[in-house]
């Protein structure tokens, strides 16, 4: 597997795999990688010739307070999960490859402005989408890929990203990924990590919430306050949670919804302890 450190030697690799013809898939990350990566790697191995990793913690995504500086990060293991799973070349650039006003800082942005990203994690992150739409254009702009794969873990981040391809005129094919879970239920995040054992144990009710509230609605229940109801009654139970959201959302562009129909979208983000988690289920329900 090649590791490109710069913009250059992606854009020579892909220009030369772009002669021969072949397909391109890219599976943006920020490292520290799970088997919730591996299966996009997966996928884009099974549906694109060659497959291009990028690997960067991005600094225009975290607000002032969050974890950026504590992100936990390990490119050697990162680089060997992604070979294992046939990735063809990992994007590894510097803070200022990136971003070269130095300091993480831009004054060019990608912003969605209507309320899609202001919704569910974008109440308490107001930055972090205008940062996560600027990466990943920047990223297609690098690596002019065809397809590129996203988890669905982050619904919301899919969602946007899809609008954002449409709104710019992107000729870029958007895979969305189902979520991957521990075998307890916990859905994989490079997040996960910062939980110590109890906590670890305390984070099973956010998977505990969804898989509830996931049968409800294949139950019949069609309304949403209720369903939101019972899922943060589940979660309270636990006293080392602390609740951000729980929403039932239209799963097209986040709006909150009355009632469950069509492509509905319910999603949580919850503290336990320091360490903020998000799960959520989407689902097609029938009018
Ligand atoms: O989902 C992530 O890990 C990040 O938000 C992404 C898409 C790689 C952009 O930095």
């Amino acid at each position: 597997m090649k590791v490109a450190r710069t913009i250059k030697e992606v854009r020579e690799q892909v220009t030369e795999w772009k002669k021969q013809g072949l397909t391109v898939g890219l599976v943006p990350t920020m490292g520290y990688l799970h088997e919730g990566h591996a299966s996009l790697v997966d996928k884009a191995v099974s549906m694109c010739d060659r497959v291009v990793a990028s690997d960067f913690v991005n600094p225009t995504q975290f607000g002032p307070n969050e974890d950026l500086e504590s992100y936990p990060r390990d490119f050697e293991h990162d680089c060997r999960l992604l070979e294992e799973h046939g990735c063809d070349m990992v994007f590894y650039p510097s803070v200022d490859e990136m971003y070269p006003d130095g300091g993480g800082k831009t004054d060019t942005y990608v912003e969605i402005l209507d309320d899609m990203p202001k919704q569910l994690c974008g109440k308490t992150r107001p930055i972090h989408f205008r940062g996560v739409c600027t990466v990943v254009a920047k990223l297609f702009n690098i690596v002019l890929p065809d397809k590129a794969f996203f988890g669905q873990k982050d619904a919301q981040q899919l969602a946007i990203i899809k609008r954002m391809v449409r709104d710019m005129s992107y000729g870029i094919e958007i895979v969305g990924c189902p979520i991957v879970r521990e075998e307890d239920g916990l859905a994989k995040s490079s997040r996960n990590t910062y939980l110590n054992e109890e906590e670890r144990k305390a984070a099973l009710v956010l998977s505990k919430a969804v898989f509830a509230g996931k049968k409800m609605v294949q139950d019949g229940e069609r309304s949403a306050d209720k369903l939101v109801e019972a899922m943060k009654e589940i979660i309270s139970k636990e006293p080392m949670a602390k609740i951000d959201y729980v929403s039932a959302v239209s799963g097209r562009d986040m709006s909150t919804l009355k009632v469950l129909e069509g492509e509905i979208l319910v999603a949580m983000a919850v503290y336990i302890g320091k360490t903020r988690l998000i799960d959520n289920f989407m689902m097609e329900v029938e009018k």
